[in-house]
């Protein structure tokens, strides 16, 4: 990060601004939103200026600036425009040691000003590090155009009933889920709306009642996180991670989807990978149980979706069975995130009219799988865990009559910045994949669909698949 973010109390302080024209004119008018006194040199004032300049906590010095105006003030803006002053107002700043922002010149600044939306008190400020101050302003927009007109009042309602909850409702858990449930529930919509006399009898209620004070049952959500890419999650999957009082992840989840926690949540790794402290489903269960009998809202994030090859369903069975408040929250399973990705329909108007998702794991070296049925029909396979039996998969399935010339896409690590796609004809599966050197995980796609992955760079093989389809199918006793 390049610049410290923060937000300056200059409430009564003295800053001083230099301009007197439009450049400065925003500035002032943001000094005087906070609260400052304003020093303001220019020799002279453009008309909107010279109205603002009349504010009684602004003293305008009708001059050209001097190095020791900067002395003693919390903050400096320079906002002439002509670079000779700017630099002045710089170097004097800089020499005296004080904060200094000179605008549109973050190699004059020693701080840099961000876009923001304000909804005062709630405040978001937005920077690109100068890098792409355009994209901040977009980001701005969007932002301005998700919030509440109101969300000001929301949080000066809350600010003023903060104390009275203090003194009723327990402090830590119970308190903060007090307030996560005001700020979704009916009180906030009241004063979004503009009901405020409603909205403060409902509080009142709401405190008093026994409710609020009673010690909420701990509960968990099976979240699904997609397969890699952030973007992905759900809206709800993100708010119950920031819900969440405790979070057990898996391998397979990124580190930028579990830093959309809460900072003071509690991670815990249970990834199944040995060298780094792999906890049985056992543990896993048992961990789950424990942290929500004590009251503790967890969130069992997994990659995918929970219900496809990821163990949800015992999970599920396991909490239920103690009494334990379950809630499944769906996510892009990997089939659907790397067909995607890779530009792959899973079906297809007279190619493909099914889809059937599969596990290539196998407890003795073969997966227990209905070969003939995969093998028929107009359809396309989605194969997960399936590198290691890669081989052995695609002679069964050959066996059982798929054409050897069967387009294969294997998508390693896909939606992720490092994804990638290997290409075969099925009866190279095995070869190709050894010859790639495939580790991540990797979802195979075996069907007419994968040969829309066949890219320019591969533009013989391609035609080579498409001749060979158009051959019968290689039927093989069985
Ligand atoms: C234990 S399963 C979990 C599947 C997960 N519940 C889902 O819905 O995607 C793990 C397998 O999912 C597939 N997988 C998960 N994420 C993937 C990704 N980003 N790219 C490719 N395959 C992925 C791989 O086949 C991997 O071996």
């Amino acid at each position: 990060m390049r610049y410290f973010p923060a937000f300056l109390d200059l409430a009564s302080r003295s800053s001083l601004l230099v301009g007197g024209g439009e450049l400065a004119l925003r500035k002032l008018r943001l000094l005087l939103k906070s609260g400052a006194q304003v020093t303001l040199v220019a020799p002279r004032l453009d008309g909107d200026m010279a109205e603002l300049a009349a504010d009684k906590r602004v003293q305008w010095m009708c001059r050209p600036f001097m190095a020791q105006d900067v002395l003693g003030r919390a903050l400096v803006i320079s906002a002439t425009g002509k670079p000779a002053v700017d630099e002045a107002v710089a170097g004097a700043a800089e020499a005296a040691g004080v904060a200094i922002n000179v605008v549109d010149r973050p190699d004059l600044s020693s701080f840099i000003m961000p876009a923001i939306v304000d909804r005062d008190p709630v405040v978001i400020g937005i920077s690109s590090g100068g890098d792409a101050p355009i994209l901040a302003r977009q980001l701005r927009a969007r932002i301005e155009a998700m919030l509440p007109a109101r969300l000001g009042a929301l949080a000066r309602f809350a600010g003023a009933f903060r104390s009275a909850v203090g003194a009723t409702v327990p402090a830590g858990g119970a308190r903060r889920r007090f307030w996560e449930r005001f700020f979704t529930g009916p009180v906030a919509r009241q004063v979004l709306a503009g009901e405020e006399v409603a909205a403060r009898e409902t509080m009142l209620s709401l405190i008093n009642s026994r409710a609020a004070q009673d010690r909420e049952a701990g509960s968990v959500a099976i979240v699904g996180a997609g397969p890699g890419d952030p973007d992905l999650l759900t809206f709800k999957a993100m708010r119950r991670l920031q819900e969440a009082d405790v979070i057990l992840y898996d391998k397979l989840v990124g580190p930028e989807i579990v830093d959309y926690a809460r900072r003071d949540a509690e991670r815990i790794y249970v990834g199944k990978a040995k060298a780094n402290h792999s906890k049985s489903q056992d543990e896993i269960n048992a961990l789950m149980a424990e942290h929500a009998l004590a009251g503790k809202r967890v969130v069992r994030l997994k990659g995918g979706d929970p219900f496809i090859f990821g163990r949800g369903g015992e999970e599920m069975d396991y909490l239920e069975e103690r009494g334990i408040a379950v809630e499944v929250v769906p996510g892009v399973t990997a089939a659907a995130g790397c067909a995607a990705a890779a530009g792959i329909p899973l079906t297809l108007r007279g190619t493909a009219l099914a889809v059937t998702f599969l596990t290539g794991h196998a407890r003795d070296g073969e997966p227990d799988l209905d070969w003939a049925s995969l093998a028929g029909g107009k359809q396309t396979l989605a194969i997960y865990m399936g590198v290691s039996t890669a081989e052995t998969v695609s002679q069964r399935l050959i066996a059982h009559g798929l054409s050897a010339a069967t387009p294969v896409a294997v998508i390693e690590n896909g939606t992720r910045p490092d994804q990638r796609i290997v290409t075969a004809r099925l009866d190279e599966l095995g070869t190709r994949l050894q010859d790639s050197g495939i580790e991540g995980p990797a979802l195979i796609i075996v069907g007419e669909v994968a040969r829309k992955a066949m890219t320019d760079a591969e533009g013989p093989l391609a035609a080579e698949l498409a001749a060979l389809a158009r051959e019968p199918a290689r039927a093989l006793a069985v």
